[in-house]
Protein backbone atom coordinates (compact mmCIF):
# COMPACT_ATOMS: atom_id res chain seq x y z
CA UNK A 1 0.00 0.00 0.00
CA UNK A 2 2.95 2.10 -0.14
CA UNK A 3 2.47 3.33 -3.94
CA UNK A 4 2.17 7.47 -4.14
CA UNK A 5 0.46 7.92 -6.78
CA UNK A 6 -3.29 9.60 -6.49
CA UNK A 7 -6.31 9.32 -8.60
CA UNK A 8 -6.72 11.96 -11.44
CA UNK A 9 -9.75 14.01 -10.04
CA UNK A 10 -9.37 12.87 -6.51
CA UNK A 11 -9.11 15.17 -3.49
CA UNK A 12 -5.54 15.83 -2.91
CA UNK A 13 -4.04 14.43 0.39
CA UNK A 14 -4.80 15.86 3.75
CA UNK A 15 -1.78 17.52 5.26
CA UNK A 16 -0.69 14.77 7.06
CA UNK A 17 2.17 13.58 9.32
CA UNK A 18 3.58 10.55 7.59
CA UNK A 19 4.93 7.29 8.94
CA UNK A 20 7.66 6.89 11.19
CA UNK A 21 9.72 3.35 11.66
CA UNK A 22 9.48 1.37 14.63
CA UNK A 23 11.77 -1.03 15.69
CA UNK A 24 10.66 -3.68 18.48
CA UNK A 25 13.92 -5.11 20.13
CA UNK A 26 13.87 -8.36 22.14
CA UNK A 27 10.52 -7.50 23.32
CA UNK A 28 9.19 -10.14 25.81
CA UNK A 29 6.03 -9.90 27.80
CA UNK A 30 5.21 -12.22 30.75
CA UNK A 31 1.76 -11.72 32.42
CA UNK A 32 1.78 -12.16 36.80
CA UNK A 33 1.25 -15.32 37.61
CA UNK A 34 2.71 -17.25 34.21
CA UNK A 35 6.07 -18.93 34.29
CA UNK A 36 6.21 -18.85 30.19
CA UNK A 37 6.00 -15.42 28.45
CA UNK A 38 3.30 -14.36 26.24
CA UNK A 39 5.17 -12.66 24.55
CA UNK A 40 9.05 -14.17 23.71
CA UNK A 41 12.29 -11.98 22.55
CA UNK A 42 10.38 -10.40 19.51
CA UNK A 43 12.30 -7.99 17.14
CA UNK A 44 11.23 -6.64 14.38
CA UNK A 45 12.03 -3.38 12.21
CA UNK A 46 8.86 -1.91 10.60
CA UNK A 47 9.58 1.26 7.86
CA UNK A 48 8.08 4.31 8.15
CA UNK A 49 4.81 4.41 5.89
CA UNK A 50 4.67 0.45 6.11
CA UNK A 51 1.83 -1.56 6.35
CA UNK A 52 2.68 -4.60 8.38
CA UNK A 53 0.20 -7.35 9.42
CA UNK A 54 0.60 -9.61 12.38
CA UNK A 55 -1.50 -13.19 11.66
CA UNK A 56 -1.54 -16.14 13.96
CA UNK A 57 -3.73 -18.56 15.55
CA UNK A 58 -5.61 -17.52 18.32
CA UNK A 59 -3.77 -16.73 21.83
CA UNK A 60 -0.29 -16.65 19.97
CA UNK A 61 0.32 -13.21 21.30
CA UNK A 62 -0.69 -10.65 18.52
CA UNK A 63 -2.86 -7.94 20.42
CA UNK A 64 -0.20 -8.55 23.74
CA UNK A 65 2.88 -7.19 21.12
CA UNK A 66 0.68 -4.49 19.45
CA UNK A 67 -0.39 -3.32 22.89
CA UNK A 68 3.29 -2.85 23.42
CA UNK A 69 4.15 -0.45 21.18
CA UNK A 70 1.68 1.85 22.58
CA UNK A 71 2.48 0.63 26.05
CA UNK A 72 -1.33 -0.12 27.24
CA UNK A 73 0.56 -3.55 27.91
CA UNK A 74 4.44 -2.72 29.35
CA UNK A 75 7.05 -4.90 28.42
CA UNK A 76 8.50 -7.19 31.06
CA UNK A 77 11.93 -6.42 29.04
CA UNK A 78 13.53 -5.19 25.39
CA UNK A 79 12.85 -1.99 23.78
CA UNK A 80 10.67 0.06 21.29
CA UNK A 81 11.63 2.49 19.31
CA UNK A 82 9.78 5.00 17.29
CA UNK A 83 11.48 7.61 14.55
CA UNK A 84 14.90 8.04 16.53
CA UNK A 85 13.04 8.27 19.58
CA UNK A 86 13.54 5.24 22.54
CA UNK A 87 9.75 5.38 23.81
CA UNK A 88 10.44 1.87 26.40
CA UNK A 89 10.73 4.61 29.01
CA UNK A 90 8.68 7.66 27.82
CA UNK A 91 5.00 8.81 29.53
CA UNK A 92 2.72 6.08 28.53
CA UNK A 93 -0.09 9.02 28.06
CA UNK A 94 2.10 11.43 25.63
CA UNK A 95 3.16 8.43 24.11
CA UNK A 96 -0.33 7.37 23.04
CA UNK A 97 -1.23 10.65 21.78
CA UNK A 98 1.20 10.19 18.81
CA UNK A 99 -0.09 6.42 18.18
CA UNK A 100 -3.39 5.66 16.85
CA UNK A 101 -5.44 2.92 17.99
CA UNK A 102 -8.30 1.08 16.70
CA UNK A 103 -10.20 -1.97 17.43
CA UNK A 104 -12.58 -4.34 16.66
CA UNK A 105 -16.21 -2.82 17.63
CA UNK A 106 -15.10 0.56 17.33
CA UNK A 107 -14.48 1.26 21.31
CA UNK A 108 -16.39 4.46 21.01
CA UNK A 109 -17.62 6.45 23.74
CA UNK A 110 -21.61 5.40 23.98
CA UNK A 111 -22.08 8.47 25.89
CA UNK A 112 -20.20 10.57 23.64
CA UNK A 113 -21.77 11.74 19.89
CA UNK A 114 -19.71 10.97 17.20
CA UNK A 115 -18.24 14.17 17.23
CA UNK A 116 -16.79 14.31 20.25
CA UNK A 117 -15.14 10.87 20.33
CA UNK A 118 -13.55 12.04 17.28
CA UNK A 119 -12.11 15.35 19.51
CA UNK A 120 -11.12 13.35 22.08
CA UNK A 121 -7.47 13.15 21.46
CA UNK A 122 -6.52 16.70 20.07
CA UNK A 123 -8.59 18.59 22.63
CA UNK A 124 -6.58 16.64 25.40
CA UNK A 125 -3.14 17.91 23.49
CA UNK A 126 -4.45 21.51 23.72
CA UNK A 127 -5.66 22.15 19.86
CA UNK A 128 -7.81 25.42 20.04
CA UNK A 129 -11.41 24.61 19.52
CA UNK A 130 -11.63 26.08 15.70
CA UNK A 131 -9.16 23.54 14.81
CA UNK A 132 -10.94 20.48 17.01
CA UNK A 133 -13.88 21.42 15.22
CA UNK A 134 -12.45 21.59 11.57
CA UNK A 135 -10.67 18.62 11.94
CA UNK A 136 -13.82 16.53 13.18
CA UNK A 137 -15.28 17.60 9.87
CA UNK A 138 -11.95 16.43 7.74
CA UNK A 139 -11.58 13.38 9.05
CA UNK A 140 -15.53 12.54 9.02
CA UNK A 141 -15.32 13.35 5.28
CA UNK A 142 -11.52 11.14 4.91
CA UNK A 143 -13.77 8.44 5.78
CA UNK A 144 -16.44 9.13 3.83
CA UNK A 145 -19.19 10.28 6.21
CA UNK A 146 -21.05 13.50 5.55
CA UNK A 147 -19.77 15.09 8.45
CA UNK A 148 -23.60 17.06 8.74
CA UNK A 149 -25.43 13.93 8.83
CA UNK A 150 -23.44 11.95 11.18
CA UNK A 151 -21.44 14.93 13.72
CA UNK A 152 -23.89 14.69 16.12
CA UNK A 153 -25.02 11.38 16.40
CA UNK A 154 -24.41 8.87 19.12
CA UNK A 155 -22.46 5.54 18.46
CA UNK A 156 -25.53 3.24 18.74
CA UNK A 157 -27.83 5.26 16.08
CA UNK A 158 -24.42 4.07 13.76
CA UNK A 159 -24.29 1.05 11.68
CA UNK A 160 -21.49 -1.41 12.76
CA UNK A 161 -19.39 -0.13 9.72
CA UNK A 162 -20.16 3.27 10.41
CA UNK A 163 -18.74 2.37 14.01
CA UNK A 164 -15.78 1.35 12.37
CA UNK A 165 -15.26 4.50 10.17
CA UNK A 166 -15.87 6.63 13.40
CA UNK A 167 -13.39 4.56 15.31
CA UNK A 168 -10.62 4.72 12.15
CA UNK A 169 -11.61 8.86 12.08
CA UNK A 170 -10.39 9.21 15.94
CA UNK A 171 -7.54 7.57 15.79
CA UNK A 172 -6.42 9.33 13.07
CA UNK A 173 -7.61 12.62 14.35
CA UNK A 174 -4.69 13.70 16.07
CA UNK A 175 -2.10 13.12 12.95
CA UNK A 176 -0.43 10.76 14.66
CA UNK A 177 2.61 8.82 12.33
CA UNK A 178 1.68 5.67 13.58
CA UNK A 179 -1.64 3.52 13.85
CA UNK A 180 -1.99 0.39 15.44
CA UNK A 181 -5.25 -1.24 14.55
CA UNK A 182 -6.41 -4.45 16.24
CA UNK A 183 -8.57 -6.92 13.89
CA UNK A 184 -10.52 -3.52 13.64
CA UNK A 185 -12.76 -5.20 10.97
CA UNK A 186 -13.82 -8.36 13.23
CA UNK A 187 -16.86 -7.48 13.30
CA UNK A 188 -18.35 -6.65 10.37
CA UNK A 189 -20.15 -8.89 7.61
CA UNK A 190 -18.02 -10.13 4.32
CA UNK A 191 -19.32 -6.99 2.31
CA UNK A 192 -18.98 -4.30 4.75
CA UNK A 193 -15.37 -5.52 5.45
CA UNK A 194 -14.76 -5.19 1.77
CA UNK A 195 -15.59 -2.00 1.79
CA UNK A 196 -13.75 -0.85 5.17
CA UNK A 197 -10.63 -2.64 3.84
CA UNK A 198 -11.24 -0.74 0.74
CA UNK A 199 -10.96 2.65 2.63
CA UNK A 200 -7.70 2.30 4.68
CA UNK A 201 -6.24 0.99 1.43
CA UNK A 202 -7.16 4.46 -0.15
CA UNK A 203 -6.49 6.35 3.62
CA UNK A 204 -3.34 4.58 3.50
CA UNK A 205 -2.44 6.19 -0.46
CA UNK A 206 -3.40 9.69 0.87
CA UNK A 207 -1.91 9.71 4.35
CA UNK A 208 1.39 7.38 4.73
CA UNK A 209 1.19 6.34 7.87
CA UNK A 210 3.19 3.34 9.69
CA UNK A 211 0.58 0.60 10.36
CA UNK A 212 0.35 -2.33 12.25
CA UNK A 213 -2.50 -4.50 11.53
CA UNK A 214 -3.78 -7.13 13.89
CA UNK A 215 -5.72 -10.63 12.34
CA UNK A 216 -6.51 -13.69 12.08
CA UNK A 217 -7.64 -13.62 8.70
CA UNK A 218 -5.23 -14.31 5.88
CA UNK A 219 -6.88 -13.05 2.92
CA UNK A 220 -6.86 -9.66 4.93
CA UNK A 221 -3.40 -9.98 5.41
CA UNK A 222 -2.41 -10.57 2.03
CA UNK A 223 -4.99 -7.95 1.11
CA UNK A 224 -3.55 -5.05 3.56
CA UNK A 225 -0.16 -5.65 3.83
CA UNK A 226 3.15 -4.21 2.41
CA UNK A 227 4.74 -7.30 4.30
CA UNK A 228 3.42 -10.22 6.62
CA UNK A 229 4.62 -11.39 9.88
CA UNK A 230 3.08 -15.15 10.48
CA UNK A 231 3.64 -15.51 14.04
CA UNK A 232 3.50 -18.39 16.01
CA UNK A 233 3.32 -19.53 19.89
CA UNK A 234 4.56 -16.68 21.68
CA UNK A 235 4.70 -14.12 19.14
CA UNK A 236 7.28 -15.97 17.43
CA UNK A 237 7.98 -14.93 14.09
CA UNK A 238 7.64 -18.03 11.63
CA UNK A 239 7.82 -15.87 8.31
CA UNK A 240 8.34 -11.79 8.01
CA UNK A 241 7.82 -10.87 4.19
CA UNK A 242 5.54 -9.96 1.40
CA UNK A 243 2.54 -11.67 0.83
CA UNK A 244 3.94 -12.54 -2.53
CA UNK A 245 6.52 -14.18 -1.12
CA UNK A 246 4.82 -16.05 1.54
CA UNK A 247 2.13 -17.04 -0.77
CA UNK A 248 5.09 -18.55 -3.38
CA UNK A 249 7.88 -19.30 -0.88
CA UNK A 250 6.66 -20.24 2.34
CA UNK A 251 9.35 -21.67 4.75
CA UNK A 252 7.82 -23.75 6.48
CA UNK A 253 4.50 -26.14 7.31
CA UNK A 254 3.40 -23.93 9.37
CA UNK A 255 3.22 -21.15 7.22
CA UNK A 256 1.63 -23.55 4.46
CA UNK A 257 -0.63 -24.32 6.89
CA UNK A 258 -1.48 -20.53 7.36
CA UNK A 259 -1.90 -19.53 3.89
CA UNK A 260 -3.95 -22.90 3.30
CA UNK A 261 -5.44 -24.18 0.45
CA UNK A 262 -5.19 -22.22 -3.15
CA UNK A 263 -2.36 -20.37 -3.16
CA UNK A 264 -2.66 -19.58 -6.55
CA UNK A 265 -6.41 -18.22 -6.14
CA UNK A 266 -5.26 -16.45 -3.27
CA UNK A 267 -3.05 -14.47 -5.38
CA UNK A 268 -6.31 -12.43 -6.94
CA UNK A 269 -5.93 -10.63 -3.41
CA UNK A 270 -2.76 -9.19 -4.60
CA UNK A 271 -3.92 -7.29 -7.60
CA UNK A 272 -6.04 -4.51 -7.98
CA UNK A 273 -9.11 -3.70 -10.31
CA UNK A 274 -6.78 -0.35 -11.00
CA UNK A 275 -3.87 -3.14 -12.21
CA UNK A 276 -6.13 -4.65 -14.93
CA UNK A 277 -8.34 -3.10 -17.92
CA UNK A 278 -11.20 -1.55 -17.03
CA UNK A 279 -13.08 -0.59 -19.81
CA UNK A 280 -15.53 1.61 -21.43
CA UNK A 281 -18.87 0.90 -21.41
CA UNK A 282 -22.04 3.09 -23.18
CA UNK A 283 -24.04 4.70 -20.56
CA UNK A 284 -27.44 6.86 -20.46
CA UNK A 285 -29.09 8.74 -17.18
CA UNK A 286 -32.32 8.47 -15.74
CA UNK A 287 -32.71 12.14 -16.89
CA UNK A 288 -32.16 10.93 -20.92
CA UNK A 289 -35.30 11.38 -22.60
CA UNK A 290 -36.50 7.72 -23.74
CA UNK A 291 -36.65 7.89 -27.16
CA UNK A 292 -32.46 8.47 -27.38
CA UNK A 293 -32.03 5.39 -24.82
CA UNK A 294 -34.54 3.03 -27.77
CA UNK A 295 -32.21 4.81 -30.25
CA UNK A 296 -28.92 4.23 -28.70
CA UNK A 297 -29.91 1.03 -27.99
CA UNK A 298 -31.95 -0.30 -30.51
CA UNK A 299 -29.83 1.38 -33.48
CA UNK A 300 -26.07 1.33 -31.83
CA UNK A 301 -23.78 -1.99 -31.97
CA UNK A 302 -24.58 -2.45 -27.70
CA UNK A 303 -26.98 -4.84 -26.54
CA UNK A 304 -26.67 -3.26 -23.53
CA UNK A 305 -26.49 -0.40 -21.77
CA UNK A 306 -25.73 0.88 -18.16
CA UNK A 307 -27.98 3.57 -16.51
CA UNK A 308 -26.60 5.80 -14.55
CA UNK A 309 -28.45 8.13 -11.88
CA UNK A 310 -28.41 11.63 -11.10
CA UNK A 311 -25.13 11.76 -9.41
CA UNK A 312 -23.19 9.50 -11.89
CA UNK A 313 -23.66 6.31 -9.94
CA UNK A 314 -24.26 3.20 -11.77
CA UNK A 315 -27.74 2.55 -11.47
CA UNK A 316 -29.40 -0.16 -13.62
CA UNK A 317 -28.49 -2.46 -16.49
CA UNK A 318 -30.67 -1.86 -19.49
CA UNK A 319 -30.87 -4.71 -22.29
CA UNK A 320 -32.23 -4.09 -25.73
CA UNK A 321 -35.20 -6.72 -24.76
CA UNK A 322 -35.93 -4.87 -21.37
CA UNK A 323 -36.96 -2.25 -23.51
CA UNK A 324 -39.18 -3.89 -25.44
CA UNK A 325 -40.61 -5.77 -22.46
CA UNK A 326 -41.44 -2.46 -20.44
CA UNK A 327 -43.22 -0.80 -23.01
CA UNK A 328 -42.07 2.82 -22.78
CA UNK A 329 -41.69 2.82 -19.46
CA UNK A 330 -38.21 3.19 -17.99
CA UNK A 331 -38.80 3.32 -14.47
CA UNK A 332 -40.00 -0.43 -14.54
CA UNK A 333 -37.50 -1.38 -16.99
CA UNK A 334 -33.47 -3.13 -16.28
CA UNK A 335 -32.39 -4.94 -14.08
CA UNK A 336 -31.00 -2.78 -10.11
CA UNK A 337 -26.68 -2.96 -10.07
CA UNK A 338 -26.22 -4.55 -6.86
CA UNK A 339 -22.72 -4.43 -6.40
CA UNK A 340 -20.03 -1.95 -7.48
CA UNK A 341 -15.92 -2.21 -6.82
CA UNK A 342 -13.45 0.49 -6.45
CA UNK A 343 -9.92 0.55 -7.82
CA UNK A 344 -8.39 -0.56 -4.46
CA UNK A 345 -10.75 -3.66 -4.90
CA UNK A 346 -8.91 -7.30 -5.27
CA UNK A 347 -9.99 -8.90 -8.56
CA UNK A 348 -11.17 -11.73 -5.69
CA UNK A 349 -13.91 -9.14 -4.92
CA UNK A 350 -14.30 -8.25 -8.54
CA UNK A 351 -14.37 -11.84 -10.04
CA UNK A 352 -17.04 -12.43 -6.67
CA UNK A 353 -19.11 -9.23 -8.17
CA UNK A 354 -19.13 -10.74 -11.68
CA UNK A 355 -19.14 -13.98 -10.52
CA UNK A 356 -22.83 -13.23 -8.47
CA UNK A 357 -24.14 -10.77 -11.20
CA UNK A 358 -25.59 -12.71 -14.38
CA UNK A 359 -24.54 -10.24 -16.92
CA UNK A 360 -20.97 -11.19 -16.38
CA UNK A 361 -19.50 -8.21 -15.65
CA UNK A 362 -18.71 -5.47 -12.78
CA UNK A 363 -19.41 -1.30 -12.66
CA UNK A 364 -15.95 0.49 -11.25
CA UNK A 365 -16.76 3.97 -9.83
CA UNK A 366 -14.62 6.41 -8.09
CA UNK A 367 -14.46 8.00 -4.63
CA UNK A 368 -18.26 9.16 -4.32
CA UNK A 369 -19.26 6.43 -6.51
CA UNK A 370 -19.55 7.61 -9.69
CA UNK A 371 -19.18 5.40 -12.60
CA UNK A 372 -15.87 5.00 -14.11
CA UNK A 373 -16.20 2.15 -16.11
CA UNK A 374 -16.48 -1.88 -16.22
CA UNK A 375 -14.24 -5.13 -15.59
CA UNK A 376 -15.56 -7.82 -17.54
CA UNK A 377 -15.30 -11.82 -16.90
CA UNK A 378 -12.83 -12.07 -20.03
CA UNK A 379 -10.34 -9.45 -18.16
CA UNK A 380 -10.26 -10.95 -15.12
CA UNK A 381 -10.06 -14.85 -16.46
CA UNK A 382 -7.02 -13.51 -18.59
CA UNK A 383 -5.74 -12.15 -14.73
CA UNK A 384 -6.48 -15.68 -13.47
CA UNK A 385 -4.51 -17.03 -16.24
CA UNK A 386 -1.49 -15.60 -16.05
CA UNK A 387 -0.88 -15.62 -12.33
CA UNK A 388 -1.78 -19.18 -12.50
CA UNK A 389 1.16 -19.61 -15.37
CA UNK A 390 4.03 -17.48 -12.95
CA UNK A 391 2.99 -19.68 -10.43
CA UNK A 392 3.94 -22.77 -12.71
CA UNK A 393 7.10 -21.30 -13.74
CA UNK A 394 8.31 -20.65 -9.94
CA UNK A 395 7.30 -24.08 -9.34
CA UNK A 396 9.27 -25.10 -12.01
CA UNK A 397 12.35 -23.47 -11.19
CA UNK A 398 12.16 -24.29 -8.18
CA UNK A 399 12.23 -27.83 -9.07
CA UNK A 400 15.28 -27.08 -11.08
CA UNK A 401 17.05 -25.62 -7.85
CA UNK A 402 16.48 -28.68 -5.85
CA UNK A 403 17.38 -30.97 -8.88
CA UNK A 404 20.61 -29.51 -9.29
CA UNK A 405 21.14 -29.02 -5.70
CA UNK A 406 20.80 -32.81 -5.58
CA UNK A 407 23.26 -33.71 -8.53
CA UNK A 408 25.73 -31.41 -7.15
CA UNK A 409 25.43 -33.60 -3.61
CA UNK A 410 25.60 -36.99 -5.60
CA UNK A 411 28.34 -35.94 -7.48
CA UNK A 412 29.96 -34.59 -4.54
CA UNK A 413 29.08 -38.26 -2.85
CA UNK A 414 30.36 -39.78 -5.65
CA UNK A 415 33.83 -37.42 -5.93
CA UNK A 416 34.26 -38.63 -2.10
CA UNK A 417 33.53 -42.20 -2.74
CA UNK A 418 36.26 -42.32 -5.13
CA UNK A 419 38.92 -40.86 -3.46
CA UNK A 420 38.49 -43.59 -0.56
N1 LIG B 1 -3.97 -9.81 31.06
C1 LIG B 1 -3.51 -11.06 30.89
N2 LIG B 1 -3.11 -11.80 31.92
C2 LIG B 1 -2.62 -13.03 31.74
N3 LIG B 1 -2.52 -13.63 30.55
C3 LIG B 1 -2.90 -12.95 29.47
C4 LIG B 1 -3.43 -11.62 29.58
N4 LIG B 1 -3.72 -11.19 28.34
C5 LIG B 1 -3.41 -12.19 27.49
N5 LIG B 1 -2.91 -13.26 28.17
C6 LIG B 1 -2.43 -14.50 27.57
O1 LIG B 1 -1.37 -14.21 26.69
C7 LIG B 1 -1.44 -14.97 25.51
C8 LIG B 1 -1.47 -14.08 24.29
O2 LIG B 1 -2.69 -13.33 24.31
P1 LIG B 1 -3.06 -12.27 23.18
O3 LIG B 1 -4.30 -11.60 23.60
O4 LIG B 1 -1.89 -11.43 22.91
O5 LIG B 1 -3.33 -13.26 21.95
P2 LIG B 1 -3.87 -12.94 20.49
O6 LIG B 1 -2.87 -13.50 19.55
O7 LIG B 1 -4.21 -11.52 20.35
O8 LIG B 1 -5.17 -13.85 20.41
P3 LIG B 1 -6.58 -13.60 19.66
O9 LIG B 1 -6.34 -13.90 18.21
O10 LIG B 1 -7.48 -14.63 20.29
O11 LIG B 1 -7.01 -12.20 19.92
C9 LIG B 1 -2.67 -15.86 25.66
O12 LIG B 1 -2.27 -17.12 26.08
C10 LIG B 1 -3.49 -15.16 26.73
O13 LIG B 1 -4.23 -16.08 27.47
MG1 LIG C 1 -6.05 -10.47 20.07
Amino acid sequence: MSETETEAGEKPAVNATSGATIQLENLTKLYPGNPSPAVDNVSMDIKAGETVILVGPSGCGKSTTLKMINRLIEPTSGRIRIGDEDVTDMDPVKLRRKIGYAIQSSGLFPHMTVAENIALVPKMIGWSKSKVKDRVEEMLDLVGLDPREYHGRYPRALSGGQQQRVGVARALAADPPVLLMDEPFGAVDPITRDHLQDELIRLQHELHKTIVFVTHDFDEAIKLGDRIAVLRERSHIAQFDTPEAILTNPTDDFVSGFVGAGAALKRLNLTRVRDVEIAEFPTVTVDDPLQSVFNKLGGGPHNELLMLDRRNRPYKWLRRGDLMRARGSLARAGQLVHDTVTRDATLHDALEAVLTDSGGRVAVTGRRGEFIGVVDMHTLMNSVHELLEADRLTAIEHQHELQEQHSDQTVQELEGGADV
